[in-house]
């Protein structure tokens, strides 16, 4: 790298429009949406889908609620043409879905994208032409006159083909390719000179498409480049102005955001930003940060886990773990502190207490988009006592005690740490039943009856001590205050019991019910036990033994 990048870069010039209004704004509704999914998209993959590949994202998008979808560049190729027919002729755009076909200011390609369309209910007919000063300079020698005339043309024989879709419902959009980086007044120039050959009016109104085919400067600056072109363009009311975001300084969902709040009306973009070099904006994120204010985004993302698999198919990307909402890890916290927060705040939502979604690390509620809760909470050494306690609970039904977790938590994090890796919920559990359940020895149970007389209970229990046969009789106030005098009688040193609570198991589990006691010796360790049987009662003898066993 430079020392001195101002030798070879320069700032891009700002925008002059010092009363700009969209800082202040908020957005209230969602867009019109346009995938460019099949066009944009597909132009960008090293290996372009085929037909059967792009029919499958195809009725994806259209399950989404996608209404305009930009389906190929049929004068580009024979696939792309193909493909085109196919959809007309299959009849597989339902009523309400527009089909945007992309074409560059030349006469035989306008010419065979007229073609490719003769049948279709409802198409958009995007012309474009590229407006920026390199642009100009390097790929076309023109000035910017001529650039002008290219789009004049361009428009005049579109137009000119209109009557040849007698029965279609056409809209037509024009898009001053490379918006972004043009000067804002010979963008207007341009979409104005467009404007005159197609006359759209507020009932017919024709998309003004403004992209940022590179993003060459902040966010801000489109921001300003789009309310600059709202308020000084002719006829605003006659256009839908349209974003076309692209990602190269990762702000394409800033970007469209702003350019929103700057009085966009519709943005194009792709499914998790797929698209030429860093992508296209991505529509789906968009879409959600509206949903978690609130706003409805008219589109459908409930089963996202599905248009991923669906999407990593047809286009042989990958949605990286943490892409915002669709990503594998994006609800996941590994981090005590992130664990035990998200418990809480959803052990809170759960109460239905609380009227809006306000947990703790989660944006958006993880069901909403199909994702489960046992996600939420994945265990690796950097996780707490919480984390183990969530997945216990949720994936077992053992439901810890508080101060319980306080014993396993360090513990299991010992172990997981040695592992290196992360665990599963059934290694937790592994660990807690030989940490507790499995422990047989000095004690281990043989028999263990009770009896009540006198609002007093007798019990009789049978044991093995290093493997030899003991027996002892005991009476309390219950069975364990029995147990317990009973082991006092047998020359055990004294304990008592210092905490005590116990639930069924869930169905599936092979002991009906599990109990966890605390027990407090007069000259040791206090510590925790769990036993789990058929039998409530010998559930919790079997929790003493296992606190007793781990002395
Ligand atoms: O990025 C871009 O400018 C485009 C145009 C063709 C709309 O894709
Ligand atoms: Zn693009």
């Amino acid at each position: 790298m430079l020392k001195d990048p101002s030798a070879k870069y320069r700032p891009f010039p700002p925008v002059h429009l010092p009363d700009r209004q969209w800082p202040s704004r908020t957005l209230t509704h969602a867009p019109s949406w346009c995938s460019v999914d099949l066009r944009d998209g597909n132009q960008a993959l090293a290996v372009p889908m085929n037909v059967g590949q792009k029919l499958e994202l195809f009725q994806t998008l259209v399950k989404c609620g996608f209404k305009e979808i930009e389906v190929g560049f049929p004068s580009a190729s024979n696939t792309e043409f193909t493909f085109n027919r196919r959809l007309i002729e299959e009849q597989r755009a339902p009523e309400d879905v527009w089909l945007q076909v992309l074409v560059q200011a030349r006469e035989e390609l306008i010419e065979r994208t007229f073609e490719s369309l003769v049948g279709a209910k409802k198409v958009i007919i995007h012309l474009y032409n590229s407006t920026s000063p390199a642009q100009r300079r390097v790929v076309f020698g023109m000035s910017k006159e001529e650039i002008l005339q290219v789009a004049v043309r361009g428009a005049q024989w579109v137009q000119d083909r209109l009557p040849r879709l007698a029965g279609t419902e056409v809209r037509l959009q024009y898009s001053v390719e490379s918006f972004s980086a043009t000067e804002v007044e010979f963008a207007k120039e341009a979409a104005e000179a467009v404007m005159a050959v197609w006359k759209p009016t507020p009932q017919h109104k024709m998309i003004l498409n403004l992209p940022d085919t590179v993003e060459v400067a902040g966010p801000n600056v489109y921001a300003d480049q789009i309310e600059w072109i709202g308020r000084n363009i002719k006829h605003r009311d006659s256009l839908i102005i349209s974003l076309h975001a692209h990602n190269d300084r990762s702000t394409g969902v800033a970007a469209t955001e702003l350019g929103l709040l700057a009085g966009a009306d519709r943005v194009e973009g792709t499914l998790f930003g797929n698209g030429e070099r860093t992508g296209n904006l991505d529509i789906v994120t968009v879409a959600l940060n509206l949903y978690m204010h609130g706003i409805d985004p008219k589109l459908d993302f409930t089963d996202l886990n599905a248009i991923c698999e669906v999407y990593e198919r047809c286009t042989g990307m990958t949605v990286p773990p943490r892409h915002p909402y669709a990503g594998e890890l994006v609800f996941t916290a590994f981090s005590g502190s992130h664990q035990d927060a998200i418990k809480k705040g959803l052990a809170e939502w759960e109460t239905g207490r609380q009227k809006y979604w306000d947990v703790p690390y989660l944006t958006i509620d993880p069901n909403d988009l199909g994702r489960e809760y046992r996600e939420v909470i994945r265990v690796n050494s950097q996780s707490g006592k919480g984390g183990v306690a969530y997945l216990l609970e949720n994936e077992y039904g053992i439901v810890l005690p508080k101060e319980m977790q306080r014993e396993f938590g360090p513990i299991a994090n010992e172990e997981v740490d040695r592992l290196g890796r992360e665990v599963s919920g059934a290694e937790l559990k592994g660990m807690f039943w030989r940490e507790y359940i499995e422990r047989t020895a000095p004690w281990q149970l043989q028999g263990f009856e009770t009896e009540s007389r006198d609002g007093k209970v007798r019990c009789r229990a049978r044991l093995l001590h290093d493997g030899k046969p003991v027996e002892f009789s005991g009476e309390g106030n219950g069975p364990l205050a029995a147990l317990v005098h009973g082991f006092s009688t047998a020359g055990v040193p004294r304990f008592e019991i210092a905490n005590y609570s116990e639930h069924a198991l869930s169905a599936g589990e092979e002991a009906a019910a599990i109990a966890y006691i605390q027990i407090k010796p007069s000259n040791g360790r206090t510590r925790w036990g769990a036993g789990v049987d058929t039998n409530i009662e010998l559930a919790s003898v079997r929790a003493v033994l296992s606190a007793l066993n781990r002395s």
